[in-house]
C-alpha cells in the first residue's frame, strides 16, 4: 500500500496509477501545541511505500511517523520514496562547528525503511549517507514535456557545471537543441549568487534553463540576466521548491514560463515523476 504524506499527495497517486499499487489515505491530526500525529488507513499491511518528500521539518517528522506507523500495523517490508530530499544541500560541513545535515536526516530517515528511492538528489554522493540501500532516480527525462513543441533553435544551457548533464538529458528527451553550461559561485555569508555567462550565441533564440533546484531563484534569474535578447527564456527544474518571492523574481527576470515536476507539488508543477519512479518501486 501507498502511503503519502501530506506534501506529496499528487505523485503517490500518480505512481499508484503507474503502478496498480493500492493507494492508503491517511489522516493527520493537529495538536495545540503544533505537534501532529498521523493515522494509517489500515492495521494490517504487508508492505508499505512511504511516499514523502521532506520539504519542511514538519515533512520530516511526518515521514518517520508514517515508516513507524508502517511497521506497527505489521507490514514486512518498508520502502520510502522521498522524491525531494530537503536538507540534501548540506552535505558537508562546510565550516567548523556545522553538521552535515544531509546525512543526520539520511541516518534518521534509514531507521525506519528497507531502502529509499530519492529523485535526483542535489549530489548522488548523498545516497551514501543512508543506512539502508538507497538508489537515485533520474526524473530529468520527464522535464522535457512540458516544454513548447515549436522552440527555435532551443538552447539548454545549466546555470554551473554540476547540472550540465541534466541539461544535456534534457535536451535528449526534447530531441533537438543545443547545450552549454554557466559557472556559477556563491558567496557563502550572503548567499549571493555570481553567474558568468558562457559565450554561445543566443540572440533569437529560445532558451531552456535547467537545474535540480529552484529555491530562492537566485540562481535562475541571475541566469536569466546574463543572456543576450534571447527570444523567449524557460525555466526548468526538477524541483521547484520556489521559496518565498522566487515566482515572481523569475517573471520579472523575464523568464517566459517555469516548469517542475511533482517531487514538490506547486503551480508550476507541470509533470510527474512518477513514470520514472514506478520501475524501481
Ligand atoms: C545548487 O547548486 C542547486 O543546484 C541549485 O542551483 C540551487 O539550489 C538553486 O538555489 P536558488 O534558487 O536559491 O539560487
Amino acid at each position: 500500500m501507498i502511503l503519502p504524506g501530506s506534501e506529496s499527495q499528487s505523485l503517490a497517486v500518480a505512481l499508484a496509477g503507474e503502478t496498480g499499487e493500492s493507494l492508503g489515505v491517511v489522516e493527520r491530526q493537529q495538536f495545540a501545541d503544533g505537534e501532529f500525529k498521523v493515522t494509517l488507513p489500515s492495521t494490517d499491511l504487508d508492505r508499505a511505500v512511504v511516499v514523502a518528500s521532506t520539504v519542511s521539518s514538519a515533512a520530516h517528522v511526518e515521514l518517520l511517523q508514517l515508516q513507524d506507523a508502517a511497521r506497527e500495523a505489521g507490514a514486512s517490508e518498508v520502502l520510502t520514496v522521498v522524491p525531494y530530499m530537503g536538507y540534501a544541500r548540506q552535505d558537508d560541513a562546510f565550516r567548523d562547528g556545522e553538521p552535515v545535515s544531509a546525512r543526520a536526516v539520511a541516518r534518521a530517515v534509514s531507521t525506519g525503511t528497507d531502502r529509499v528511492l530519492t529523485v535526483n538528489p542535489h549530489e548522488t554522493r548523498v545516497c551514501e549517507f543512508f543506512d539502508v540501500p538507497t538508489t537515485p532516480i533520474d526524473a530529468g527525462g520527464r522535464l522535457a514535456e512540458p516544454l513548447p513543441p515549436d522552440m527555435t533553435d532551443p538552447l539548454f544551457v545549466a546555470p554551473d557545471a554540476n547540472a550540465a548533464g541534466l541539461a544535456e538529458t534534457v535536451r535528449d528527451a526534447y530531441g533537438t537543441g543545443t547545450i552549454d553550461h554557466f559557472e556559477k559561485s556563491r558567496d557563502r555569508d550572503t548567499g549571493e549568487v555570481d553567474v558568468r555567462p558562457s559565450d554561445a550565441t543566443v540572440a533569437g533564440r529560445d532558451v531552456v534553463l535547467v537545474d535540480d533546484i529552484v529555491s530562492t531563484g537566485g540562481t535562475m534569474s541571475e541566469a536569466v540576466g546574463g543572456l543576450e535578447d534571447p527570444r523567449r527564456a524557460y525555466v526548468s527544474c526538477v524541483h521547484p521548491v520556489l521559496a518565498g518571492n522566487a515566482r515572481s523574481k523569475l517573471a520579472r527576470a523575464g523568464v517566459e514560463a517555469v516548469y517542475g515536476t511533482d517531487t514538490v507539488e506547486r503551480e508550476v508543477t507541470a509533470v510527474s515523476a512518477a513514470p520514472a519512479i514506478a520501475p524501481n518501486l
